[in-house]
């Protein structure tokens, strides 16, 4: 045994990765000089799937990241802190680390990325984005000599999961969420995926690889799918879309060149997003000379993520093995300047959108010219029905400017015969 590491923590992702390096038959041979030396948990009374001699299990986690016979730390303890500060003392004390933590990473990779080209460590995250689904090492190996225009992402299984029941159920957001979480796909709390937060982090990840450059989290766009409802869903489908949430990050050849934005999208039917359903996840990227590349598979789980993780120890085992001063670029997250990102007014986009008006003469010619007055372009206006005594009316627009669209809403909003804007969404 050669390779010593220091596990902080042993839920879902920490059991996965004790059982396939428990089991390492079959798998590839260096796994083999792997030894699992220490586990740190916060409870030694919970019953654990996995068998572990005592000696290796302890609460203090601090212990491990210090202890100078621990070659790795494998962070899968979650959270901020303290995932946060036990990342940098194990980078302190020379460790390298492996992470599936993007809430950390995308909040705090300035520092832990500094520190660790600073102490000459690797911070290795393939697990943070997409579960099982190879996407780190890719953009950072064998598509980092495309130019990297677009990357578009399903990544987030809990969202993808409730939308897709919604498309096929014809349900409320509300009453598919209630069964999500009774089933366990949906967490007690679903802030951090219902509203986007988790896509976000992930999404700021993903760019920061493709575009070259690190992301300040705050500049990420987000919006969640609280607000989708079954009747756009409908209507969606009538127009030859679904509706995703979608994480994007964009190179365009304007000033600030990078779009960075997560928010439920139209994705048209023979879009290859468009047929990614449930909880899997899948991220599409596109670039220069490579053209389109698409990754699916199961974004969560303890098999999955543990995949992820132990091909992170895989490449750290091999780069002890060939130690040499030298780090190896091809493994580090050297980025120093920030990527400059257009804000969502600038932004290029179409849109859907439904008003509820009065049913009475000229009120769709009036939207139709206040949208030209502000240069924006209609693909489509239609009259779809009535709820009530109010007719429905439903638009979609080209390309436009966001900034532009919004201001024709503003003025709208003060018509006589418009009621209500319900919907608002974007479309790919
Ligand atoms: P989890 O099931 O909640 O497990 C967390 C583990 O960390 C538990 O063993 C817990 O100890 C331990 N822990 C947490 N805080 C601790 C503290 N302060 N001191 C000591 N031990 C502590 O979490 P998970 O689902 O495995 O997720 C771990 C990480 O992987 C997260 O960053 C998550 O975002 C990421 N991830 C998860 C998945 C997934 O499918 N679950 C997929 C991709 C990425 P006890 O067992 O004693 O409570
Ligand atoms: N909560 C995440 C999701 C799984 O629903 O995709 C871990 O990244």
């Amino acid at each position: 045994m050669g390779v010593k590491l220091g596990i902080l923590g042993l839920g879902t992702v920490g059991t996965g990765t004790v059982q396939l390096l428990q089991n390492s038959g079959f798998r590839h041979p260096l796994l083999q000089e792997v030894e699992i030396y220490r586990v740190g948990v916060r409870s030694l009374d919970k019953p654990r799937a996995v068998t572990l001699p005592q000696t290796v299990v302890t609460t203090d986690l601090e212990a491990i990241v210090i202890d100078p016979k621990v070659d790795i730390v494998v962070e899968v303890m979650g959270g901020l802190e303290p995932a946060r500060s036990l990342i940098l003392k194990a980078i302190q004390n020379g460790k390298h680390v492996v992470t599936a933590n993007k809430a950390a990473i995308s909040r705090f990779g300035d520092e832990i990325f500094s520190a660790a080209n600073e102490a000459g460590v690797y911070v290795m995250l393939e697990a943070a984005v997409g579960g099982g689904i190879p996407v780190i090492q890719p953009l950072k190996q064998s598509l980092s000599v495309n130019r990297i225009h677009t990357i578009t992402g399903i990544i987030n299984g809990t969202t993808n999961y409730i939308l897709s029941r919604m498309q096929t159920e014809g349900s409320n957001f509300s009453d598919v969420l209630a069964d999500a979480q009774e089933l366990g796909y949906a967490e007690a709390d679903p802030t951090a995926d219902v509203d986007g937060l988790d896509a976000a982090d992930k999404i700021a990840i993903l760019a920061s690889l493709a575009f070259g450059g690190r992301i300040k989290l705050e500049d990420v766009y987000c919006e969640g799918i609280r607000q989708v409802s079954k009747t756009d869903i409908a209507y969606a489908e009538k127009l030859g879309f679904v509706i995703k949430l979608l994480a994007i990050g964009k190179r365009m050849t304007s000033s600030p060149p990078i779009s960075i934005r997560v928010h439920p999208t139209l994705v048209p039917k023979a879009h290859p997003l468009a047929s990614i359903n449930g909880v899997n996840n899948a991220i599409l990227v596109e670039g220069e000379p490579i053209g389109q590349v698409m990754f699916f598979g199961p974004g969560a789980g303890a098999g999955p993520t543990a995949s992820a993780v132990s091909s992170d120890i895989l490449n750290l085992v091999a780069a002890l093995q060939t130690s040499t001063s030298v780090p190896n670029p091809l493994l580090t997250c050297a980025h120093q300047d920030y990527c400059q990102i257009v804000p969502m007014a600038e932004l290029i986009t179409r849109f859907y959108t439904r008003f509820l008006t009065k049913d009475q003469p000229g009120v769709i010619g009036k939207l139709g010219t206040c949208f030209g007055n502000h240069g924006v372009s209609l693909e489509s206006i239609v009259q779809t029905g009535f709820q009530g005594e109010l007719a429905e009316i439903v638009v979609v627009t080209h390309d436009v400017r966001e900034g532009d669209f919004r201001q024709a809403l503003t003025e709208i909003r003060t018509f006589a015969g418009v009621d209500s804007i319900p919907s608002l969404l974007r479309v790919l």
